[in-house]
């Protein structure tokens, strides 16, 4: 039997942060780990790359883990703006967002490079988070499995396993709105995603780690994280803040 995947609560800050600010809340949220004895999760913060290095050094000794929101799918080269992930693992960084829903709308990613990266990503030692989700008018014409079973399909490559993967399940139309899908929706995207990622990766699909993210907060947390094959969270807005942070850390310490 496959063990229960331990759950991972990250915080994604999305271009938000500054040097005057941001290395302090991530120490703050470092001190609060250190007082717990044994955690029973893993705690991730993927800040924007200029506090790359200020947050590794934050958090230096720490149980925190950082982690980039997007790699080049080339490991070096002539491509202004983009950074590899080979430089990330040179910051410091063990995990990479891959596809989240503003890189495939404000960039136009698609699942075919997302796949990409995500190759680029494990093959630098890095563990890749996978978004996957639909949006609002896709879930009214009832294409929710629809959908993220084609994004599933191509942006998982051949190589992943429960280690070098994470798949993130975020609905276009919760990431920042304040809406939620019901934890039945949940659980029903979740079981259909882990019945997927079991039938492709056997084992490793039934140990990938199944993040929930759009809108977590600490009002909502508990009962998200309570859902079958929910294994942590992708949080936004209320990762900014160890104020706000810590109580969704805590619903799975
Ligand atoms: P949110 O963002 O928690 O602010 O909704 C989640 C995400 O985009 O990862």
């Amino acid at each position: 039997m496959v063990a229960t995947p331990r759950p991972l609560i990250a915080g994604n800050w999305k271009m938000n942060g500054l040097k005057s600010a941001g290395p302090r809340e991530a120490k703050k949220l470092a001190t609060r780990m250190g007082k717990v004895a044994k955690p029973q999760c893993d705690v991730l913060i993927c800040p924007p790359a200029t506090l790359l290095a200020p947050l590794r050094d934050a958090l230096k000794g720490s149980r925190i883990a950082i982690g980039g929101q997007d790699c080049h799918g080339n490991a070096s080269g002539a491509h202004t703006g983009d950074i590899s992930a080979a430089m990330l693992k040179d910051s410091g960084c063990r995990y990479v967002i891959i596809g989240h829903s503003e890189r495939r709308a404000d960039h136009g990613e698609s699942s075919q490079e997302v796949r990409v990266k995500a190759d680029a990503a494990q093959a630098a030692g890095l563990t890749a988070i996978i978004c996957v989700g639909e949006t609002a008018a896709e879930r009214k014409a009832g294409q929710t499995l629809k959908v993220v079973g084609k994004q599933l399909t191509a942006s998982l490559a051949k190589g992943c396993t429960a280690k070098n993967t994470v798949v993130a399940y975020e609905p276009v139309w919760a990431i920042g709105t304040g809406l939620t899908p019901t934890v039945d929706d949940v659980r029903q995207v979740h079981g259909f995603i882990r019945a997927r990622l079991r039938r492709r990766f056997r084992d490793d699909g039934a140990a990938m780690r199944l993040l929930y993210g759009g809108s977590v907060k600490g009002s909502n947390a508990e009962e998200l994280m309570a859902v079958d094959n929910v294994n942590g969270a992708l949080v936004g807005g209320a990762s900014l803040t160890t104020a706000d942070f810590w109580p969704i850390v805590a619903t799975c310490i």
